[in-house]
């Protein structure tokens, strides 16, 4: 399953976390892929303004915390960017192994494909692209079908 969606504006980003945070739960985790300033965390924050966290100007990219954690309307969300993390092992020595596969809390990670293989396999992969005629686009691959619309 796979789904393009084009970004041509930061309205249409907020649209789009709108609606995953529709179908987010605890437990679900979404994978976020793209090059450097693709639009990972403005989605994040989308998505956490979906889904009324306490602060949404607190959602900044974990860049150096790796880790961040929100309240949010429909529990616990986790804000994970592994850009800065060196290697798998490192990711079970700090945690970010479990938190990744937490059951009570929704968990977006940036930066997904440097270790995908620390990503759940029910996970959602957002793959942001900016073109080069500067038009940006998601797909969203897997995930249930809740997120699918
Ligand atoms: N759909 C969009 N339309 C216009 N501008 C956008 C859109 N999405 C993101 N941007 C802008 O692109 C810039 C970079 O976005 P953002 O920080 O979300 O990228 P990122 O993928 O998280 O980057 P990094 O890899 O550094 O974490 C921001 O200034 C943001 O406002
Ligand atoms: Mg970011």
């Amino acid at each position: 399953m796979e789904e393009i969606v084009p970004l041509a504006s930061l309205a249409a980003t907020r649209k789009l976390g709108k609606r995953l945070a529709q179908g987010l739960k605890p437990g679900d985790v979404l994978a976020l892929v793209g090059d450097l300033g693709a639009g990972k965390t403005t989605l994040v924050q989308a998505i956490a303004r979906a889904l009324e966290v306490d602060e949404p100007s607190d959602v900044v990219s974990p860049t150096y915390t790796l880790v961040n954690e929100h309240a949010g309307a429909r529990g616990v969300l986790v804000h994970i960017d592994l850009y800065r993390l060196t290697d798998a092992e490192n990711a079970v020595a700090l945690g970010i192994a479990e938190q990744l596969h937490r059951r009570d809390a929704i968990v977006l990670v940036e930066w997904a494909d440097r270790f995908s293989e620390l990503i759940p396999a029910q996970a959602t992969w957002v793959e942001l692209h900016f073109g080069r005629s500067g038009q940006r686009t998601a797909t969203l691959r897997r995930g249930p079908p809740s997120l699918f619309g």
